[in-house]
């Protein structure tokens, strides 16, 4: 029984693989010019190219060389791909697609190979359970969405739209079609823009205790999401909906960008320094007296839709837009108190709604739109609370400074995690509309910078009770 239990999970971990792969080189596909590849993005970012070929080094590294204790198979692609040897400006003549393909396709039957007799009752903590399968796993869907950051910079000229997303338009035609979509629900949906929800003083427990294998998210978790632990927390107000493109609208006609007041010293310094007038993917049309906006989003540049979430924005500007409206932005205890506690059950929810996987109904995550969707569409994701799209559509800016909860221990190791936990970065929760499914887990703790704005994030408002 346990022997097929054990086969079991091997199978799943690597059809699980094979699928991230899939999808992996799908995104490669969006891009037709090689030459568009290997172009930086801008912002000093490293070309598109870059994450095909560290993806397989990361997964080389830690199944071969550290668990497996193997030497490095490609000893040129060891040095060129790691993040923290070798800075920015070197990744450049970077190898072709086609020759990243094959490393990759190397180290991947290897790894399988591997995966196949590797013992998941070892003591070493790196293949207990296959966690060090997992962890490559949760790597590869993790940087798929840094891919889709950097693509969206890309001219949509550029891209070509891929024949996956013709379904993704049949569920976009359906969603904004089906009666039951958006204002089936009147509880969570009906109330006024901005209605805030009131949650009561008390404790929760914070943080994530391990996942069974059977649960949509795959029996993993990061280091920093441990060890779950008591939080008390004052009694708070938050917002029921994120911020929309509208409202922010509002915050920059009524000069947000250029009133000193509702910014930090830092935040308005590097305001000034590249010069921000609006969120990353606007464009001002129109002539003063009667601007209006234009968002770029993957495959076009539209006009700006009103009651989708304002995404693009750096942590400063979605303070100083959170101060604009008199209120501030969520600590991150109260974001996972407001999302992911159930108050019946007394216990924590896998995603915001509930325990059940992720579908079209409940949330936007996935690639499923390829872009953000209207922020009261999915009135059956709502938390407990009654917080929309705490799961999806974008990324949430929190006040809390990327730590370690107490008692962390880094595991495998103090980079993914423990080398951010500094004053900078700041932490981010719910998954944006390209997170995949098992990193949509409300105990996931996303890091940025405070200046970083090309992440699919906005904010939800919070105050205090
Ligand atoms: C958690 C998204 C901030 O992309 O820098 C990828 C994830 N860590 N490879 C990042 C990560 C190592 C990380 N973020
Ligand atoms: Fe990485």
């Amino acid at each position: 029984m346990r022997d097929d239990g054990r086969r079991d999970a091997r199978d799943e971990i690597a059809r699980r693989l094979e699928r991230a792969r899939a999808r992996t080189l799908a995104l490669f596909d969006l891009v037709p010019r090689e030459a568009d590849l290997h172009a930086s993005p801008g912002f000093g970012f490293r070309p598109l190219i870059w994450h095909l070929a560290h993806t397989g080094v990361f997964e080389a590294y830690w199944v071969l060389q550290r668990a497996k204790n193997e030497p490095a198979p490609d000893e040129r692609y060891e040095r060129i791909f790691d993040p923290i040897a070798t800075p920015r400006e070197e990744s450049k003549e970077l190898p072709s697609r086609r020759e990243m393909e094959d490393y990759l396709a190397r180290v991947r039957s290897r790894v399988l190979d591997f995966l196949a007799r590797a013992p998941f009752d070892s003591d070493d903590e790196l293949l207990r359970d296959g966690y060090v399968f997992r962890l490559i796993l949760e790597h590869e869907r993790q940087h798929q969405e840094t891919l889709a950051y950097l693509l969206q910079l890309l001219d949509p000229a550029k891209k070509s739209r891929p024949t996956i997303a013709k379904r993704v338009d049949d569920e976009t035609a359906r969603l904004s079609s089906t009666p039951a979509a958006p204002h089936a629900d009147p509880a969570p949906v009906a109330s006024p823009a901005g209605a805030m929800i009131e949650v009561p003083a008390g404790e929760f427990e914070m943080g994530a205790a391990v996942e069974s294998e059977s649960s949509p998210v795959g029996g993993f978790v990061y280091d920093n999401e441990r060890p779950a632990h008591a939080v008390f927390v004052p009694a708070f107000r938050i917002d029921r909906r994120l911020v929309t493109n509208e409202e922010f609208a509002r915050f920059v006609a009524e000069g947000g960008y250029a009133r000193r007041e509702f910014w930090g010293e830092e935040g308005w310094a590097w305001r000034e320094k590249e010069d921000w007038q609006h969120p990353l993917y606007w464009s001002r049309e129109g002539g003063a007296a009667s601007p209006s906006w234009s968002l770029r989003t993957m495959f076009e540049d539209a006009p700006l839709p009103p009651s989708h979430p304002v995404t693009g924005v750096s942590w400063y500007e979605a303070e100083a837009y959170a101060r604009f409206a008199g209120k501030r932005l969520p600590t991150e205890a109260e974001w996972e108190k407001a999302a992911a506690w159930d108050d019946e059950g007394r216990r924590r929810r896998l995603f915001a709604w509930g325990d059940a996987e992720p579908t079209v109904e409940r949330c936007n995550s996935d690639f499923r739109f390829w872009g953000t969707t209207p922020v009261d569409a999915f009135p059956a994701g709502a938390s407990a609370a009654g917080c929309l799209d705490a799961t999806g559509n974008v990324w949430e800016w929190t006040s809390s400074k990327f730590a370690g909860y107490p008692g962390f221990r880094a595991f495998p190791y103090p980079e993914y995690s423990e080398l951010w936990f500094d004053d900078d970065h700041r932490v981010l929760r719910g998954g944006s509309w390209a997170t995949h499914s098992s990193v949509l887990r409300t105990s996931f703790r996303n890091f940025f910078r405070r200046h970083f704005r090309i992440a699919f994030a906005g904010l939800r408002c919070a105050a205090d009770a």
